[in-house]
């Protein structure tokens, strides 16, 4: 079974929702870069106070504080794991390799869930979040298209991607992203 895997898609495609299942049941760390840095946010901190100022712009916080982040993490990590939300651009992606390779943990597969605009923007909607607002929204989605998509010709071309309709109901993707795990 692949135990190093990397989910990708744009706000709202579900990789938080599918990570958490998957993670569940195969017993896989989940490394959420968003959800730590909510964290961080909540906790009150003054790092926590900056990424917050971005993060409710829907822009990307820095790829030195993202990595920090995931690095402290991954290394301790002995039964494998599954990234939600990182790598998001080209830079943070070389450095996520780089980190694998002298942890000798190289990526297994690259999950990348693609959704509809329409769908997207409903569910970020009735979900709420604070950085779940038309404008916001818009933004996130600007990002995702010139930061994040780029990655999703890197892995194809490394051969470990794997594409997935996300617009189906949760359990329908979920036994999708098992098939193409399996
Ligand atoms: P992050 O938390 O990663 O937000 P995101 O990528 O915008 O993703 P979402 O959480 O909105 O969507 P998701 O795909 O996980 O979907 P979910 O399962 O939640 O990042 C937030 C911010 O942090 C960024 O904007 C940035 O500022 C910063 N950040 C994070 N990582 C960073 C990094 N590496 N570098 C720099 N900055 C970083 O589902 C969404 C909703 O849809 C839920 O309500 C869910 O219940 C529902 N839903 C899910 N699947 C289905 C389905 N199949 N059918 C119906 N409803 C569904």
């Amino acid at each position: 079974m692949k135990k190093k895997l990397l989910f990708l898609g744009p706000p709202g495609a579900g990789k938080g929702t599918q990570a958490n299942l998957y993670c569940k049941k195969y017993g896989l760390d989940h490394l959420s870069t968003g959800e730590l840095l909510r964290q961080e946010v909540n906790s009150g901190s003054i790092l926590g106070i900056q990424a917050a100022e971005i993060m409710n712009k829907g822009e990307l916080v820095s790829d030195q504080l993202v990595l920090s982040i995931v690095e402290g993490r991954l290394s301790g990590i002995k039964k494998g794991w599954l990234l939600d939300g990182f790598p998001r651009n080209i830079t943070q992606a070389n450095s996520l390799e780089k980190l694998l390779e002298r942890i000798n943990q190289p990526l297994e597969a690259v999950i990348s869930i693609k959704i509809s605009d329409e769908y997207l923007i409903k569910r970020l909607l009735a979900r709420g979040r604070e950085d779940d607002n038309k404008e916001v929204i818009t933004n996130r989605l600007k990002i995702y298209r010139e930061q994040t998509a780029p990655l999703i010709d890197l892995y194809t071309n490394q051969r470990i991607l794997e594409g997935i309709d996300g617009n189906a109901n949760i359990d329908v993707v979920f036994s999708c992203i098992e098939k193409a795990l399996g």
